[in-house]
């Protein structure tokens, strides 16, 4: 129910600081299942999926403890249930890595049925394929899906490439008896930081960053203190505002690598970005131009990306072609784009841009996460006043987003639900 006021217009410009990456935690909190000890989770952010990844965990019997905004202690002995209610499920999709770490550390898990995505189509056909290879029975009943068996190592190769069937033969795989090779694995960084985080753990697992994964199953995991990678959708996101609004913002606690599909796009689109070790430079002192994208895999451009690309291409010169190569709707924002002045056809996964060099402030819906943060971006560079409704898809995956972007001299607060009807009762 809460709204951003954005006042448009304005450079940005200074530092900013990346948080813990979003994909990567919602994965690593659920793997603290399959350890026998404690385990210590660094850079957490501070977003609603983390929060409601840890209540799971608690609700379970886990001992969750905060140590800091972004450290946790986090003791699975305690987890005494192997089911996730809808309740809790329905509000993260991501909920579905709790089926790979109960299944993998008790041989048995029930989590509801992940349900319909503004992205379209999100079957878990692929997740479950893993999982039947490791020897596990698999039903879906009445919205929940069950797993369960004694499960034995195999070769599994996914007919598509998905970041969450991978993480979820990881997280099932890693105790299992013998030898797992996932071939035609996902590469994203989050891949590589699940698997980093469970060989810290003592698991033996390699290849995680490249098509083939080879799991080795162990007996036992340990207590670790782990430290989350710095979120790579974030950080590009800060990139394209800083892009958008012709500021000049130094980036921080990021990997560099992680970003260099985006860099490099940004580049061609008339952007300068200069790169340091943990940290990255984007400014703009020339015409933005257009440019093609499609997203694809990593290493592909991102489609996590995709909108906040598309906002960016609205404001340069010429017609830039954007085409979704992952998700079968992600041009759902398109609309809310269009109020705010931008000429954007789309014709199934592809979306026709028309620079027109400026946007104009509205009001708008986010209608999902990375379609809220494209908002933003356009709510920053447009001239007026924006009111993006549904900022709850923000938060579940940028932490503290409005705060971090007045560090750089943006207009933007939260109307919270209650002050807008402090303001209407006033009024009569
Ligand atoms: C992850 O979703 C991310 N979510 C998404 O981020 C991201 O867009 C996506 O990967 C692609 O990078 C999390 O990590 C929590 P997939 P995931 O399985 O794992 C098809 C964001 O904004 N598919 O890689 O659910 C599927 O329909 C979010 O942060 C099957 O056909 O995505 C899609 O077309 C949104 N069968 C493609 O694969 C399956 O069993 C990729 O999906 C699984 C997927």
């Amino acid at each position: 129910m809460d709204k951003f006021i954005i006042k448009g217009g304005r450079p940005l410009v200074g530092e900013i600081t990346v948080s813990g990456a979003k994909n990567a935690a919602v994965a690593i909190i659920p793997a603290v299942i399959l350890s026998d000890e404690p385990c210590v989770l660094e850079n957490v952010p501070d977003i609603s999926d983390v929060s409601i990844s840890l209540k799971i965990l608690h609700e379970m019997g886990a001992d969750v403890e905060t140590i800091n905004a972004s450290t946790f202690r986090i003791d699975p002995r305690g987890i005494n249930n192997y089911c996730v209610p809808y309740e809790s499920a329905r509000k993260m999709r991501a909920s579905y890595y709790f089926l790979g770490a109960l299944l993998g550390k008790f041989g048995q898990a029930r989590v509801s049925m992940p349900g319909g995505c503004p992205l379209g189509d999100r079957p878990i056909d692929q997740h479950l394929k893993a999982f039947t290879a490791l020897g596990a029975d698999c039903n879906i009943d009445h919205g929940m899906v069950d797993v369960s068996g004694k499960l034995v190592g195999n070769q599994i190769y996914l007919d598509v490439v998905s970041v969450g069937a991978t993480m979820n033969a990881m997280l099932a795989s890693v105790k299992a008896i013998g030898l797992t090779v996932l071939e035609n694995a996902a590469k994203e960084p989050h891949i590589v930081d699940l698997a980093n985080f469970l060989n810290s753990m003592g698991a033996d697992i390699m290849g995680a960053g490249t098509d083939v994964i080879k799991i080795r199953g162990v007996g036992k995991l340990r207590s670790t203190n782990y430290s989350i990678i710095p979120d790579q959708i974030e950080a590009g996101t800060y990139m394209v505002a800083a892009a958008a609004t012709g500021g000049d913002v130094l980036i921080k606690n990021i990997i560099p690598k992680h970003l260099e599909p985006i860099s490099a796009k940004l580049e061609k689109i008339g952007v300068n970005v200069q790169e340091f070790d943990d940290s990255i430079r984007v400014w703009v002192d020339g015409p933005l131009v257009k440019s093609n994208v499609k997203t694809m895999p990593h290493p592909g451009f991102p489609t996590d990306m995709q909108p906040q690309i598309a906002t960016l291409l609205t404001l340069a010169e010429g017609t830039s072609i954007v085409t979704e190569g992952v998700w079968e709707q992600r041009f759902r924002y398109v609309d809310e784009l269009r109020r705010m002045g931008a000429d954007i056809s789309v014709d199934g996964k592809v979306a026709v841009i028309e620079g027109t060099g400026e946007l104009m402030g509205a009001p708008v819906k986010a209608c999902d996460l990375r379609a809220g943060a494209a908002l933003i971006i356009a709510g920053l560079a447009a001239y007026g006043i924006t009111e993006i409704e549904d900022i709850y898809h923000i938060e579940r995956g940028y932490e503290n987003m409005d705060l971090k972007l007045q560090g750089l001299g943006a207009e933007i607060s939260k109307k919270s639900f209650q002050e807008e009807v402090d303001i209407i009762k006033e009024a009569l």
